[in-house]
């Protein structure tokens, strides 16, 4: 069996530096101007949004320009020694600027011992430091990792950017809030050159972290929330990613289409490109029956899947909340939440939806806008909308979103 083309479209992990990425222009300037002044970012949006992707972009682009990049995942971290262990390099992340820094800076570096591995998944090289420190106790060492990491521009005469993702994990390791102490303190003070990026999914704790006036991170990053993406942008990225590797001309409105229905949210868009891209070089067929009929088969599919994976997620949620979560996701915005009509909606209490509303909020389900109250997740909104409906009548709302965009062309 002959192989392939390689399927243009990264799905269900992050897309790396290089890999076709749509769009985050705008966010990637943001990002490139930041380090350039020093400021500190703080990227946050839902999860599988891309801020794992988009920042794997802007540490690339700063590769390029000399920097050295450090990316540690705080996901991968389980106590304080071992977040002091991360940050000696253990399971941080570099590029590959740590040979050059080598030679041109080998007192400062013989003292940070980088180490190089091999990914032996893809065979790429990637360094580690040592940043060890030696003073004793737990929280005296951490604090010199941190400082040493902080003033590391300084000792290798190189800008050096820090990427922790899922930043708000450091709660769950240290919940009396020390640690953020000690990174304000470190990185307060840190050299010229040293730019930290804080990513995570959790906007209700990540806000209160950096927006709190009490909280030790108030005001220390720039706040960047990542939206979803541009049917354009989107349906420009797919149409031309086919055409590159497989000379299929795709319609545009099949993007259009598709960021229409997942409301931009990325994952999903990237994986009906996916699956479709795979659907249309097995069958060989370009007709446009042929995809219009495999995208339906595609987006339903995955609206099941995430169905599942959202109760999945959900299953701590109480009933009652999920009760007004699914009433919420069905009229699309509620400006009056406390409204006989809504409670007769949701077979509740005003005083019930009013705690319910509390928890959804605190929990990143809901979003309080100007208009009113609407979910926050636009593919879980879809998700909970669609529960229960006929299958004819979601084929034939996919039909009239493909006429719809297909007429806007
Ligand atoms: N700019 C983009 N272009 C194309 N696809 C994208 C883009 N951003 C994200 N995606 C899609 O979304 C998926 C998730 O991206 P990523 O893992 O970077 O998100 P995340 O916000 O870091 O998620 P998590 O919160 O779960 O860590 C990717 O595998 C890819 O399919
Ligand atoms: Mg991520």
């Amino acid at each position: 069996m002959t192989r392939l083309p390689q399927n243009p479209f990264v799905v269900r992990r992050e897309i790396a530096y290089g890999e076709p990425f749509c769009d985050r222009e705008q966010e990637i300037r943001t990002f490139m101007e930041s380090a350039e002044s020093d400021e500190p970012v703080c990227l946050l949006s839902p999860r599988r949004y891309g801020k794992s992707s988009l920042v794997n972009q802007v540490l690339g682009r700063l590769a390029e320009k000399g920097w050295v990049t450090l990316r540690l995942d705080l996901m991968t971290v389980r106590s304080l020694p071992g977040l002091q262990e991360a940050l000696e390099g253990r399971r941080l992340e570099a590029s590959s600027g740590w040979t050059r820094v080598k030679r041109r800076a080998a007192d400062a570096v013989s003292r940070l011992h980088p180490q190089l591995h091999v990914d032996p998944a893809t065979g790429t090289p990637t360094f580690s430091v040592d940043l060890s420190s030696p003073r004793s106790g737990e929280e005296s060492a951490l604090a010199a990792a941190l400082e040493k990491m902080s003033s590391l521009p300084a000792s290798i005469d190189k800008p050096v950017c820090l990427a922790l993702d899922e930043f708000q994990e450091v709660t769950a390791l240290d919940p009396k809030g020390r640690v953020v102490g000690m990174i304000r303190s470190a990185f307060q003070r840190r050299s010229r050159g040293f730019f930290p990026i804080y990513l995570g999914s959790r906007r209700h704790m990540l806000k209160m972290m950096f927006e709190k006036e009490a909280a030790p991170l108030y005001r220390s990053a720039r706040m960047l929330e990542l939206k979803e993406l541009q049917g354009d942008d989107f349906a420009n990225f797919v149409v031309h990613h086919f055409r590159e590797t497989t000379g299929t001309v795709l319609p545009k409105s099949i993007g259009t289409a598709t960021a229409a229905l997942f409301g931009g949210y990325p994952h999903a868009l990237n994986l009906t490109a996916s699956r479709l891209w795979t659907a249309q070089q097995l069958a060989g067929e370009r007709s446009a029956e042929f995809i219009r009929s495999a995208w339906k088969e595609i987006v339903t599919t995955i609206i099941q899947e995430e169905r599942a994976y959202y109760q999945q997620i959900n299953r701590n949620v109480s009933r009652t909340a999920m009760n007004v979560l699914a009433n919420v996701a069905r009229r699309g915005i509620v400006a009056g939440p406390y409204t006989a009509e809504f409670a007769r909606q949701c077979r509740l209490t005003p005083g019930q939806i009013q705690t319910a509303l509390r928890l959804l909020m605190k929990e990143d389900k809901v979003l309080e806008t100007r208009e009113g109250y609407v979910v926050f997740d636009p593919l879980e909104a879809l998700c909970l909308r669609t529960e229960g409906v006929a299958p004819e009548s979601l084929d034939q709302e996919l039909d009239r979103l493909l006429e719809a965009w297909a007429e806007e062309e």
